[in-house]
């Protein structure tokens, strides 16, 4: 079957487990997204272990943010692994995503505007001038012309971004909740895996409400990936 466009967010801190929630969605997941936690605890080792056992894609959430001369260093540093997408924060700047671009040719290195777990006063707070709409527009911008070739943003920005960099950009969102989602936890402004999609996303970021029904076992965790990949393709 035709995987959907899930980036499923492997946030586990058990090696075992995320092996067998890969094993246990891959024909549904085009992108598996292992962030700083795993990174951290299973080095590249623990993202190789991923990949042997999945034709999927890695999405390396790393969110690099520092000197240009710095972010070039650990992107060369993980360019072994070929992830397909690497973050770094938007906001460290048109020359430090261009360092990025440069180490890493062959991956989409991924822009991060304002993260959704930030409140307007926080973002006031910071220093941005404008709320939290307008910035995540202008660090798209940034990033798109320093070469990043994708987005990470918040479902209510998909549409202003699309518009603002165009349709060649690839666009990922979190912050999304299937309709029937029993889970919410801390997400708050959400929109459903379908609509992001309609509204422009290439993406969905989706973690707790497929990988909480590990609980149910694993033939449980690939009917629900089933189930939310087959709203989208
Ligand atoms: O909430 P859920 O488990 O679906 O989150 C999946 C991923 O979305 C997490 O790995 C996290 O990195 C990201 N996320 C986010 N902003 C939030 C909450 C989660 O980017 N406010």
């Amino acid at each position: 079957m035709h995987k959907a466009p899930i980036v499923l967010a492997v946030d586990t801190p058990e090696l075992v487990t995320a092996i067998e929630w890969v094993k246990a969605t891959q024909d549904y997941v085009s992108v598996y997204k292992l962030g700083l936690e795993f990174f951290l605890t299973f080095g590249s080792d623990g993202v190789k272990a991923i990949k042997d056992v999945t034709n999927s894609d890695i999405f390396l959430d790393l969110k690099l943010h520092d000197i240009p001369h710095t972010v070039s260093g650990a992107a060369k540093a993980v360019s072994h692994l070929k992830p397909r997408f690497l973050t770094v924060h938007a906001s460290g700047g048109s020359a430090m995503i261009k360092a990025a671009v440069d180490a890493l040719p062959t991956t989409h290195v991924t822009g991060v505007t304002i993260l959704t777990s930030l409140s307007e006063a926080d973002v006031a707070d910071i220093g941005f001038r404008d709320n939290a709409l307008s910035s995540a527009v202008g660090l798209s911008k940034i990033a798109v012309g320093a070469g990043a070739g994708a987005i990470v943003c918040s479902p209510l920005e998909i549409a202003a971004i699309r518009a603002a960099v165009g349709a060649g950009p690839i666009i990922i969102t979190p912050g999304v909740r299937p309709a029937d989602s029993t889970v919410t936890d801390d997400q708050v402004r959400t929109m459903t895996p379908k609509a992001a999609i309609a509204t422009g996303a290439n993406f969905v970021v989706i973690g707790r409400p497929i990988t909480q029904s590990w609980s149910l076992g694993a033939a449980a965790m690939r009917d629900r990936a089933a189930q939310i990949a087959s709203e989208l393709i």
